[in-house]
């Protein structure tokens, strides 16, 4: 009798301290806590981004703290704040993929789990740091995208190739970047494009303004083209080389740029009331990029769950006369 009453009290108890226990586990898990850094916060892209991230939270039901991090100073203070505050990972779009030791280290000092969106760090030698799970463009096949995009759109004007220079405006040290903009270059040459009139246009920074000066240089060089086209790594670059050229009297009748990206720069331009010099735009997808991430890194989190180590995602050509249609098979009409 004892001996039963003695069982049922331990059973009790171990039945109390089980809701205890389980009560504040519960609550942690509730609290997941998610950092999303980008490098370029006023660029529209990275805006879509956080605005997608957002929706996964509210979804899902946890913070997201948004950081814009330009430097590599902003970016380990931003980890450290983050694991101050009890955050639990992190998506990160990084202003240099040559910090990735750094950024690695970093964060797993302060115990958080990280993946990287649009720009894969690179380890001392430059290779990809493949154990950070990332989400990025396939760079290489967009730029081939755009690059068929402005063949085509140079024969149905009928322009002779010979007379066509194309602005190239490059950023190296970034690999998605080269690969985007070789791709495009690929495909002009491929369509019959004078590999000679493709001028390289390096820029300093991955903005308009920056892309604007690269590709006046470019056309103060060039001065023997009667048309010309223009590629970058995004609409930024696309929008600096189609403003310069629009200052020398290349209007939208004798210059075809396409871009990258699909969000306001691009948008904005194509609603314009007269075409611009900005014919197209590959648009890419900021829900994927800003939404998906984010549930992967709270599945991590919350279940253990690691996120796929790579995932490339795929583009389609937009102009101003079908933007619409495309917005919306890629799922994205509603976002705005
Ligand atoms: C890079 C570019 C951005 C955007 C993303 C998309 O980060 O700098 O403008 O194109 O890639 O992945």
């Amino acid at each position: 009798m004892k001996r039963r009453m003695f069982l049922t009290l331990v059973a009790a108890t171990t039945a109390a301290s089980a809701t205890l226990i389980s009560a504040p586990v519960a609550q942690a898990a509730d609290q997941v806590k998610i950092g999303f850094l980008v490098k370029q916060p006023e660029e529209p892209w990275f805006q879509d981004e956080w605005k997608f991230a957002e929706m996964a939270a509210k979804e899902k039901g946890f913070t997201l703290v948004k950081i814009g991090a330009p430097s590599g100073e902003k970016v380990m203070s931003a980890i450290d704040n983050l694991a101050a505050q009890k955050a639990q990972g992190f998506v990160i779009c990084t202003p240099d993929v040559k910090l990735g030791p750094g950024i690695v280290a970093k964060a797993k000092a302060d115990g958080l789990k990280m993946m990287t969106v649009d720009d894969r760090l690179v380890d001392g030698a430059g290779k990809p740091i493949e154990s950070v799970p990332h989400m990025g463009i396939s760079a290489y096949n967009i730029g081939k995208q755009v690059g068929e995009g402005i063949a085509a759109e140079i024969k149905k004007r009928g322009w002779n190739m010979a007379d066509v220079g194309a602005i190239d405006v490059t950023y190296e040290q970034l690999p998605t970047a080269h690969d985007r903009t070789t791709g495009a270059a690929d495909a002009l040459v491929a369509a019959g494009f004078p590999k000679a009139n493709i001028i390289m246009a390096p820029q300093a920074k991955t903005d308009t303004e920056n892309a604007f000066n690269a590709a006046n240089i470019a056309l103060t060089k060039n001065t023997k083209f009667k048309h010309w086209v223009a590629f970058a790594l995004n609409d930024e670059g696309v929008l600096g080389a189609v403003r310069a050229a629009e200052g020398r009297g290349f209007k939208a009748d004798n210059m075809i740029g396409v871009g990258i990206g699909g969000s306001d720069s691009a948008l904005n331009e194509f609603k314009k009331p007269n075409p611009t010099g900005f014919y197209g735009t590959v648009i890419i997808s900021p829900k994927r990029h800003g939404e998906e991430t984010s549930e992967l890194m709270y599945a991590w989190i919350k279940d253990g769950k690691e996120p796929p180590k790579l995932t490339l995602t795929s583009g389609m050509l937009a102009t101003r006369d079908n933007v619409a249609e495309v917005r919306e098979k890629m799922g994205l009409a509603s976002a705005k």
